[in-house]
């Protein structure tokens, strides 16, 4: 949510920070603005996408070996020109961006406006930049004992980078509960709030802990202290990443490379962890804590959104293989009630991005409680896989589309190998069934690239549903949290009310809304509760609802019912979601196509949710 990018060096600033911001519109997309120095302080700042800044910025003084930038996701205040950072101080001497929420914002301005300061925004950043002044003022401090200082009064979140007009050799950066990663270069540094824009640059990156402030010199040298002026020894980390992932390599969107790079993103999941002839799972961190975990009297699963969906499934999963009880909790709902954890709960938090701030918040409740907590995420070096005792990364490489679909499938992938490896170990499945469950889920990645050959009937069928105002999605045991999805992924990028639904629920309910005009995707697969489902679609059938369903291959009996139906492969039903979910993400690709929305950058969505 917001994406920082600054940088300090040799070359000019302005084209490398508005490639990085380019590379970091995912987390936000309301405004973008740069501030560069040389000698003054320009600032261009400009609502919606970053190409509106560089076409408001086309023709302006721009050069500068110094400057910082910012995409905007807006929190306090709307979405224009005046609230898009940088901000800047009342003597004009600095500029600041900020991804967080600075929580007491208001007294704080309160007490800066006695002092004469004048506010020109709504944002709660523009108060932190006059208060850093303010101190800095008072008692002729260096900046960064100014931004400590200032800190130190601050409630709430922030990742900042600041610039001084009077010392043009360096960037004062900190953060607390929002990510910023420093890239180390030959004498220039690139900060940001993930590593995608620095990666062309340095591979040689330090991620900043909570309550750590780095000031990154011209002449190389940087240092890192705390908030409490203690001086840190950074541990620098090597990025595994390459520049390919960040482009569409040929695609129209990001969404759709991603949905078609799982067959090879599971494959990269179950790589070195899962060895059908060998007949054995290994999963690193779930060995590491091996005994904590299989005599577990509780696991509980904290999430939100897709990744909270991912949890879903493995609720069924590790209650139906490994006979664990499982919950699975909104995470922003865990961390305000007064939950019961105990030392003998694991906690596992699944994250694509590792910096979801609720997901986060209930982890460390988790800890404070004595609970092991395990981290599911894809962004190595997050913040959720950095507090965490023990965790698995999906390796699913960057998702830029902000709808997620390649880190659900990881996230699933993952979480079914842990169910099988718990059973296994628990012995709650019998050794011939687990080594039948481990042949079938190495032919996975070959059964979705099977599914997505279906892509262009999707397509058609994408056409009946487009002009819908609504859609109802229903699925039952494993394909329940399928049905979730389903509804979050068309409403998220195509702006169509959904829903998903529990199929037998729906005659408690929902089945007064159907009628002709109300599209009802059916998940139809499971083999346990056939009939049932079969039944079901009947009941919207009389009632003139156009039918949808995801059948198996082969499928007699509900294709005769139905109006459409999409074959997926035959499977061992607890990996069905692995499958089932493919179709319900290329309906939502075409049909948000279809309606002109912009399927990578969906409207007030951010890829990276770092407010609560
Ligand atoms: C939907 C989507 C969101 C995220 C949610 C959690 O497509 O992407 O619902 O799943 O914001 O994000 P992470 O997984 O990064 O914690």
């Amino acid at each position: 949510m917001c994406g920082i990018v600054a940088y300090i060096g040799e070359k000019e600033a302005y084209p490398l920070l508005i490639k990085g911001l380019k590379r970091l519109e995912y987390r936000g997309y309301d405004s973008a603005g740069v501030a560069l120095l040389n000698g003054d302080v320009n600032v261009y700042k400009k609502k919606g996408k970053v190409q509106e800044l560089v076409n408001h910025a086309q023709g302006a003084k721009k050069n500068g070996t110094l400057g910082i930038g910012h995409t905007r996701w807006a929190t306090h205040g709307a979405p224009d020109d005046l609230n898009a950072h940088p901000h800047v101080s009342g003597d004009g001497r600095l500029a600041l961006v900020h991804n967080g929420i600075i929580e007491n914002y208001a007294l704080l301005k309160k007490a800066l406006e006695k002092e004469g300061h004048v506010f020109h925004s709504e944002t709660d950043t523009e108060v932190l930049v006059h208060l850093i002044e303010e101190i800095q003022n008072r008692d002729n401090l260096p900046l960064e004992e100014a931004i400590r200082i200032a800190l130190t009064r601050v409630v709430g979140a922030y990742a900042i980078v600041v610039l001084d007009k009077n010392d043009p050799n360096k960037l004062v950066a900190a953060r607390k509960a929002s990510p910023l990663v420093i890239g180390i270069g030959e004498n220039e540094f690139f900060l940001a709030s993930d590593a995608t824009p620095i990666i062309e640059h340095t591979k040689k990156v330090i991620y900043l802990n909570d309550e750590e402030i780095a000031v990154v010199r011209r002449s190389g040298s940087y240092d890192i202290r705390t908030i409490n002026n203690e001086v840190q020894a950074p541990f620098i980390h090597e990025l595994d990443m390459k520049i390919e992932m960040l482009e569409k390599g040929g695609y129209d969107y990001f969404m759709l490379k991603e949905i078609h790079e799982q067959p090879t993103t599971i494959s990269d999941c179950m790589r070195g962890r899962l060895n059908a002839d060998e007949g054995w799972i290994m999963l690193g961190g779930l060995e590491e804590h091996v005994n904590r975990i299989t005599k577990a009297k509780r696991i509980i699963i904290a999430a939100c959104g897709t990744s909270w969906h991912a949890g879903l499934i493995a609720e069924y999963l590790i209650e139906d293989l490994a006979r664990l009880p499982v919950e699975v909790e909104y995470a922003s709902e865990l961390r305000y009630r007064n939950p019961i954890i105990t030392e003998d709960d694991v906690v596992i938090a699944i994250s694509q991005s590792g910096e979801t701030a609720d997901t986060l918040a209930a982890l460390e409740l988790a800890k404070e409680k004595g609970a092991l907590i395990y981290g599911i995420v894809n962004v190595v070096g997050s913040s959720i896989a950095r507090i965490t005792d023990a965790g698995s990364y999906i390796h699913a490489g960057p998702e830029i589309g902000v709808a997620s679909t390649k880190a659900f499938t990881g996230q699933v992938t993952l979480l079914t190998m842990m169910a099988l490896s718990l059973a296994h170990k628990r012995g709650t499945i019998s050794t011939s069934y687990f080594q039948q469950l481990l042949n079938e889920m190495s032919n996975i990645p070959k059964k979705v690239e099977k599914v997505l050959e279906s892509n262009k009937k999707i397509e058609y069928i994408a056409q009946e549903i487009k002009d819908k105002p609504n859609a109802l999605y229903l699925g039952r045991g494993y394909n329940f949290p399928i049905a979730l999805e389903g509804a979050l992924k068309l409403k998220e990028i195509s702006y169509i009310h959904a829903e998903g639904y529990p199929a037998a629920e729906m005659k408690h309910g929902p089945i007064a809304l159907i009628d002709e005009e109300m599209p009802v995707i059916v998940i139809a697969t499971n083999k346990s509760a056939y009939d049932k489902i079969a039944s079901n679609i009947q009941e919207v059938k009389a009632r003139k609802g156009l039918v949808i369903a995801v059948v198996t291959e082969g499928d007699e009996v509900i294709s005769q019912i139905a109006d459409y139906t999409i074959e997926i492969p035959d499977t061992e039903e607890p990996f069905t979601p692995l499958l089932s979910v493919i179709p319900l993400q290329l309906l939502s690709y075409h049909i948000a196509l279809m309606r002109d929305c912009n399927v990578d950058q969906p409207r007030n969505l951010a890829k990276s949710v770092t407010v609560e």
